[in-house]
Order: structure tokens, then sequence, then C-alpha cells
């Protein structure tokens, strides 16, 4: 954050070209984390306390009480961009809460609470990336969903950051990069991500997960989470269910890699969590470089037909061998969560 000034990468703009995104406002803000300029639940998360910390700041000439109106709408107005990643909500929440006993001193409470969000996201990805590292042996071979690296959660990410760390204990980890469709954050971010961090990886197309499982070339599976319930269900991209029992059947271990802020107390069981169905577009084309070297839109389906286009589900506890927390590797089972809460 610069100012009220907010600098995100744009991430719909990666592999092909690196540019950053400037927001003005919160309102801009909102608009880079519907259209996914920012996506991840971390990056979500703090793209969302920077959004309230822009508020605090648009606010700061009213009156006491339209300042206090106007950061609650905001914070309704952020909360209303993406409904399943839980560090927005937890973001939001947490930057409404601050105190002064001036607007101005909220005001610069509003905007040190949004950087402490995304410095503790970088340091809980980190803890992450110790703790996951374990789990993964030498010349080991692993399958991710998605993208869940430094792109989706500040600094080292999560799903990604125990192969990281595996990396620079000289390890020499290998990663089967689910394509992820339809928006293929697989192909287009972790690839990128890995190939930025010189692992050796391949990308693959979403349905030849069991083909390799099947063939004993999988030791683990990691993912991340956008959401994760009190009984240990978990909400990630669309595909980490059916990975996830792909995996429960051949016998390897599927892993969960996500922050406390991650988990919502709120949320009894995977049912309780709002899956968020998103535009048939993003179905229907697909976006990439001409052999120009232009990025083009397409249209890649029958151009009669509609589209269905849920955004995640719901991997139930019971087929997750264990989740790796920045506070340990445990696993998932019945009010786990209120167990961590409290200790
Ligand atoms: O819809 P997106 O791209 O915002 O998806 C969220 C994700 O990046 C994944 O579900 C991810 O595996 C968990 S977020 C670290």
């Amino acid at each position: 954050m610069e100012g009220s000034n907010v600098l995100m990468v744009d991430q719909n703009k990666l592999p092909f070209e690196f540019s950053i995104y400037l927001s003005k406002d919160y309102i801009d803000t909102i608009k880079a984390i519907k259209s996914m300029t920012v996506r991840g639940a971390g990056a979500i998360g703090a793209a969302a306390g920077y959004a309230m910390a822009q508020a605090f700041i648009d606010g700061k000439d009213l009156s006491e009480e339209e300042f206090f109106y106007h950061v609650i709408y905001a914070g309704e107005c952020i909360k209303k961009s993406r409904p399943t990643a839980q560090n927005l909500f937890y973001a939001v929440d947490r930057v409404l809460n601050v105190n002064g006993s001036t607007v101005e001193e909220v005001v610069n409470n509003a905007v040190l609470e949004a950087q402490k969000i995304a410095d503790e996201d970088a340091e809980q990805s980190r803890e992450i990336g110790r703790y996951g590292s374990v789990l993964i042996k030498e010349n080991a071979k692993i399958l991710t969903h998605c993208n869940a690296g430094w792109l989706a959660f500040v600094d080292y990410g999560t799903a990604l950051s125990p192969i990281y760390i595996a990396k620079e204990q000289g390890k020499n980890p290998f990663v089967y990069v689910d394509e992820t469709r339809p928006r293929s954050q697989g192909a287009r971010l972790t690839a990128w991500e890995l190939c930025n961090e010189d692992i050796d990886h391949r990308i693959i197309s979403d349905n030849a997960a069991a083909y390799y499982m099947s063939k004993g070339l999988v030791d683990l599976v990691i993912v991340g989470a956008d959401r994760i319930a009190l009984n240990g269900d978990v909400a990630n991209k669309i595909g980490t269910l059916e990975k996830a029992i792909l995996a429960k059947h051949y016998g390897i271990p599927f892993y969960v890699a996500a922050p406390l802020s991650t988990f919502d107390a709120n949320c009894k069981s995977g049912n309780d969590i709002p899956i968020e169905e998103r535009s048939e577009e993003e179905v229907l084309y697909q976006t990439g470089l001409d052999s120009e070297g232009k990025l083009r839109k397409v249209l890649v389906a029958s151009p009669c037909s509609k589209a269905l286009n849920p955004a995640f589900d719901i991997t139930p506890s019971e087929i997750v061998t264990a989740i790796i927390t920045n506070k340990g590797i445990i696993e998932p089972r019945e009010n786990l969560i209120l167990e961590l809460f409290i200790s």
C-alpha cells in the first residue's frame, strides 16, 4: 500500500505479461477481487484488508456518524465481492474492529491492521512450509491442484510452500500441475511460479491424475483451501474433491495446507460453506496467446450450448489425511477447530 493506493500483481495477465494493477480506492479493489485480477484465498484476504483501509482513508473527512456508516457499508460491499474464501471475511472484520480516540488515529490503525494481516499471512505461509516439508521425501512426486503458491497467499503460498522449502533443503521435488479448468490457475499460475523457482514439473490435463496415480507415480497430493469447516471439511477449487477421492482409492496421502485464518468456526460442516457459481463464459471461452503473440479470448465449446460453472467443491474430512497449518499438522476430525481456537 502506498498512501491510499494498493498495488497488486495482475494475475489475469500472467503468465504472458507481468504487470501491476493500481487500485486507487476500495471500489477499485473490489473490482480487482471480482475480476480475479487478485485471487487465491490469502491474496484476496490481504486485498480485502487493504480495501477496508482504503475505505477508512476515503472517509476521514466525514462527520463521525457518516464515517461510521461509510466504513460499515464499505465492509458489506467488500464481503459481497466473492463468497467462499474465508480470509476475505476474516480480514474485513479485523480492520473494521480497529479502535482509536480520534478519526485520524482510527484511520492510521486501519492501515496498520491491513499491513499486519498481509505480514502475518507471509509468516504463516512460511510456517506451513516448514511443517509440510517434513512430509516430502527426497525425489518425491507431488500432485497439486489450482494455484496455492505465492500468488495466492502472501510471499510463500500454502500448498506450494512445503515444496519450496523441500527444494531449498535439496530434496529435488517433482510436481504434477493440474491444469485446473476453467480458469487454468494450475497451467498458468502454478506452472509459472514453479518455473520461477526452478522446480521440475509437468502440467497435466485435469483428467490425467488417475492415470499417474494408478501407475504408482504420485507419492502425495497437497492442495490449498478456501475455507475449512469446524469438522474439517475443506472447500477448495473445483476438482479438488475428485483428486481426494482418487488419492483415497490409490492409498496416496492427501494433504490440505492452510493457516488458521482459513478455518471458519461458524461453519459446522462443509454444507454451511457457500459455493461460488461463476459466469459460464469461463467454461465456454479460453484466453491465451495467438501465433502473433497477441492475447485473445476464443470460444472453445459448442456455440449453441450453455455451461455450468461452480468454482469450488467440498472435500469431506474423512478423505483428508491431514491439514498442514501454521501451528502444525493436524488430523481432521469433529470439532478439531474449536480445540485449535481454544488452545
Ligand atoms: O478462485 P480462485 O482462483 O481464487 O481459487 C482459490 C484458490 O486459489 C484455490 O482454491 C486454492 O487452492 C486455495 S487458495 C490458496
